[in-house]
């Protein structure tokens, strides 16, 4: 395939990948303002972009390998998340003095943290036939086994911020 292709794929994945959380953050507005049924057209449309984004990540040279590879993948993208990016951005806007934007990259540099360790342990339970159920809340999108906790532990959110994800 000619490098501009591969080039288009990875631009047109970027932008579905947005379109998709853009979507699903209107929805959620939409849901706020009341209204419902708009707010199901923004999670179709969103869904459909998460299709396309899907799509077109498949088609792309070497982006998925197998789930053991696929793993490690995710594993070390955390790691960099929590490491390398997020301080950065930490400190950008702690110069700028935007407290909120700072209080938001560091919850999620400290989700990053939580999902690499479940990744990890996610390689044991496979071997040991542990198939625990997932909880993520919608606040911060950090991940509990098994159940909800009372409050998120880096949020603080109660335990109705948490969603079954299956
Ligand atoms: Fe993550
Ligand atoms: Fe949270």
């Amino acid at each position: 395939m000619p490098e501009k292709t591969e080039k288009d794929l990875a631009y047109a994945f970027a932008a579905e990948s947005k379109a998709a959380a853009r979507n699903d953050a209107f929805a959620r507005k939409a849901e706020l303002d009341g209204y419902t049924q708009i707010a199901r057209l923004f999670r179709a449309v969103s869904n459909a972009e998460s299709v396309h984004a899907r799509r077109y990540l498949m088609l792309m040279r070497g982006k998925i390998g197998t789930t053991e590879e696929n793993l490690e993948t995710a594993f070390q993208n955390e790691i960099k998340a929590n490491v390398e990016e997020y301080p950065k951005l930490i400190k950008d806007a702690a110069q700028e003095d935007k407290k909120g934007v700072v209080k938001a990259f560091s919850q999620s540099r400290d989700v990053e943290d939580r999902h690499a360790e479940l990744y990890k342990k996610a390689m044991n339970d496979m071997l040991a036939d542990r198939e625990p159920d997932y909880y993520v809340c919608q606040v911060c999108g950090y991940i509990t086994e098994d159940e909800a906790p009372d409050n998120c532990p880096v949020c603080g959110a109660v335990k109705a911020k948490f969603t079954l994800v299956n």
